[in-house]
């Protein structure tokens, strides 16, 4: 298949890309397009075929559930066999936003998408393409980050090709997204909210919004998928083609040791204090803000960067452990996860 490449205005979408994305997507076809925190996989989220497209294309597994993405408030709400009143909190705190929330699902959606669940994450963008995209296409889009099952998610449209060119009808060049970084996952379906994937917006934000705390699911329940709450929360996710290590300090005793046996190597400095001090043959070196928002920003646009420099290992030094990092800590433990 021969993947089409449009690029769209990401603050005013022309009409014309969005109309022809959207008659693919009623088709049946597969549409990547660009949301604030990754780009999304985007299929008829009511059609099983449709859906099934999503799983061959990235190689992911069928017992890993699908966000589901929508336009506005009603429509969420009528993906959802019951409303909780947590998830009417939330949604009026922070959607359109980088916020998913699970709650129970309606009958309408295909268990396809639920991986044969009760439950169904849901989440309104804040992205004028993906916004678009979703009114021009009248159904619900389940969309799950644009890249091969377990890399890193795509910030680009030249990421979404790298890994899915040939598998997928269309891309929507948006340009890079505001946020890097995927969205918080929170399951309100219970009777205490809980924080399954870490994401832009934090655990104190959310306490605020709620009024009551919220529970911090543990992650690295295990490597099988039995009795986890997110199957997204697997160790290994998110990661690179190539070997990451995260050291403490300057690296450059990390480097110098994986130089003895490799000739590139990826280092992935933070604020700029601990880095080597000067250019080091053989070393690709990307130095990241100190402050987490713009850390985040960056980080998996530098992962992929680093990839098409062809590095054979990638060496990060470790952000600071301080509130507002969690997300990032979170992405690479996991990203380093062997
Ligand atoms: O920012 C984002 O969330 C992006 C953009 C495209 O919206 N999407 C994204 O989707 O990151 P994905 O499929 O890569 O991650 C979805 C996460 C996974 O960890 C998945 O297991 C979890 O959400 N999830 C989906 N449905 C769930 C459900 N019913 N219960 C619990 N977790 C669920
Ligand atoms: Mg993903």
């Amino acid at each position: 298949m021969n993947t089409e490449i449009l690029v769209v205005d990401p603050h005013h979408p022309q009409p014309e890309p969005i109309a022809h994305a959207a008659a693919v997507l009623r088709a049946g076809g597969v549409v990547a397009f660009p949301t604030e925190t990754v780009y999304g996989l985007g299929a008829d989220a009511l059609s099983e075929s449709a859906v099934s497209r999503i799983f061959a294309a990235k190689g992911r597994p069928a017992n890993n559930p699908l966000i589901v993405h929508i336009a506005d408030l009603d429509a969420a709400r009528r993906l959802a066999s019951h409303w909780p009143a947590a998830a009417e909190k939330l949604a009026s705190a922070f959607w359109p936003g980088p916020l998913t929330l699970v709650v129970p699902k309606a009958d309408s959606i295909p268990a396809i998408v639920t991986a044969g669940g009760p439950t169904v994450a849901l989440r309104i963008p804040d992205h004028p393409v993906a916004r678009a995209l979703l009114l021009a296409a009248q159904r619900p889009l389940a969309a799950p980050s644009a890249n091969l099952s377990t890399r890193v998610s795509a910030v680009r449209a030249e990421h979404v090709a790298a890994g899915l060119s040939c598998r997928i009808e269309l891309i929507l060049d948006g340009g890079p997204t505001a946020c890097g970084l995927e969205s918080t996952v929170v399951d309100v379906s219970g009777p205490r909210p809980r924080l399954l994937r870490h994401g832009v917006i934090g655990a104190a934000e959310l306490t605020a919004a709620l009024g009551e705390d919220i529970e911090i699911v543990e992650r690295h329940a295990g490597d099988h998928d039995v009795g986890i709450a997110s199957p997204g929360m697997h160790r290994k996710h998110y990661s690179p083609a190539v070997p990451l290590d995260i050291v403490d300090g300057s690296g450059a005793a990390d480097l110098a040791e994986l130089l003895r046996t490799k000739s590139k190597i990826g280092w992935v400095s933070c604020g700029g204090d601990a880095s080597p001090t000067a250019p080091r043959e053989g070393v690709v070196q990307i130095c990241l803000a100190d402050e987490p928002e713009a850390y985040a920003r960056r980080l998996y646009d530098t992962l992929h960067t680093l990839e098409a420099a062809g590095v054979e290992h990638i060496v990060v030094e470790r952000p600071p452990r301080a509130p507002g990092w969690e997300a990032i800590h979170d992405r690479l433990t996991r990203a380093a996860a062997k």
